[in-house]
């Protein structure tokens, strides 16, 4: 399977993610709202993007009943894929496939995210978590699938190890992605999209990349073809 592109359009205005989504709808698959955008503009932000499926990036984490309620507030939105924090719990994660089952077949996709890629082991250790982040990020990988999630969402240096230990089934949706060439930002170990693709990645995020070229609509196409090459 080719891996697919998810234009991750990161703003509070919905003007300018209309304009974005309009640019680089034709070369993705998805496109990834997160949390500024949802809190900013709430379901009829979201319902302005109508080019191609969404992925609600909501970083679900709090008790199985209220995951429960969120998951099915969501729903009339139809977003594509949701995500959630695997360290919610098993019980967090069953209630909220529970919920989404209410979706029958339009249901999101729920993605787990395990340990936040902005912890490193010193941040990750002073949290109470003894082992190191390769180890939690295994063992709450599996707890997620487990317990009902369709995938994770993991950095582009897990991918390789998690596919390899999970197998082909599970999607695996990879941000940190740097066409060559590009600013890495804030981001610290990134990945091209070939490396991610060739890793195990079904879909890499890529937000800024596009978002501040001089085209958008030129930047989505040349990460979509440097991933279908
Ligand atoms: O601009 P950039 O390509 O770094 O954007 C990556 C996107 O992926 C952002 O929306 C960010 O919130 C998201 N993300 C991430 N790392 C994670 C999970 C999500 O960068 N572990």
């Amino acid at each position: 399977m080719t891996t697919g592109l998810i234009a991750a359009l990161d703003t509070t205005n919905p003007e300018q993610a209309m304009a974005w989504a309009r640019e680089v709808a034709p070369h993705c698959g998805i496109i990834k709202l997160g949390l500024e955008f949802f809190l900013a503009n709430g379901a009829a932000g979201v319902g302005l993007i109508d080019q191609r499926p969404v992925f609600l990036d909501l970083k679900l984490h709090d008790i199985p009943n209220t995951v429960a309620g969120a998951v099915r507030a969501v729903l009339p939105i139809r977003p594509a894929m949701l995500t959630l924090h695997a360290a919610g719990g098993a019980a967090m994660i069953r209630a909220a496939r529970d919920a989404a089952e209410a979706a029958g077949e339009a249901r999101p996709l729920l993605l787990a995210v395990t340990v936040l890629t902005s912890l490193d082991a010193e941040a990750l250790h002073a949290t109470g978590v003894a082992g190191g982040p390769r180890q939690q990020v295994m063992r709450l990988a599996r707890l997620a699938l487990d317990a009902g999630a369709d995938g994770l969402v993991c950095s582009a240096h897990e991918v390789a190890m998690l596919r390899s230990a999970i197998g082909p089934g599970p999607v695996l949706v990879v941000p940190g992605i740097r066409p060559p060439g590009t600013d890495a930002g804030d981001q610290a170990r990134v990945m091209t999209p070939a490396e991610a693709a060739a890793a195990g990645a079904d879909w890499v995020v890529v937000g800024r990349p596009i978002t501040t070229a001089a085209s958008p609509a030129m930047a989505a196409e040349a990460i979509s073809a440097e991933l279908a090459a």
